[in-house]
């Protein structure tokens, strides 16, 4: 899908916005999959959703997609430690994530959507609804998926690099 130069810059903007969010940076201190936490987990899958989306040749609601992906994991503690958290942890965050962005940062019905649904299959019932939505359940489980296969020491030596490669979206 072509975009504008315009549509482009905008997007960026809202990436840029997020990544240096006060709100968003706290992500850095959640771990995720075997060493990597969930902020570098947000921003690679993000890159890889627009990445995808991109290539679509259908027309996409880029700038939905692009703040549900922000906050598809937005659940905001730390599943393996916390004692008093809805169980299992698969099925509940993307509720959870989904009205913690609406409680910060209002985030609209369509975005709330997409994090709801980005746990299928996992969450069997509750499939993605949509192209937009589909993209981001891919993006998530090929990226948690390679970070789940790579070893913690591998991440932790390519930290910088990965900081490096989610500092601009294009
Ligand atoms: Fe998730
Ligand atoms: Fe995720």
């Amino acid at each position: 899908m072509q975009i504008t130069e315009e549509r482009k810059n905008s997007l960026e903007k809202t990436y840029q916005y997020y990544l240096h969010h006060e709100a968003i940076l706290k992500m850095k201190e959640i771990p995720a999959h075997m060493g990597s936490n969930v902020y570098i987990h947000t921003f690679k899958v993000v890159k890889k959703v627009m990445k995808k989306a991109l290539k679509s040749h259908k027309n996409l609601d880029l700038e939905n997609l692009l703040v549900a992906s922000i906050f598809h994991d937005y659940y905001l503690y730390n599943w393996r430690t916390t004692k008093d958290r809805p169980r299992p942890h698969g099925k509940h965050h993307p509720h959870i994530a989904a009205a913690n962005a609406k409680r910060d940062f209002d985030i609209s019905e369509k975005s709330q959507e997409m994090i709801k649904t980005h746990m299928w299959p996992f969450n069997f019932f509750n499939p993605p609804k949509g192209r937009e939505a589909r993209i981001l359940c891919n993006a998530d489980t090929w990226v948690a998926l390679i970070e789940c296969l790579s070893t913690r020491k591998h991440k932790a030596k390519k930290e910088n690099k990965y900081l490096e490669d989610i500092s601009h979206l294009f």
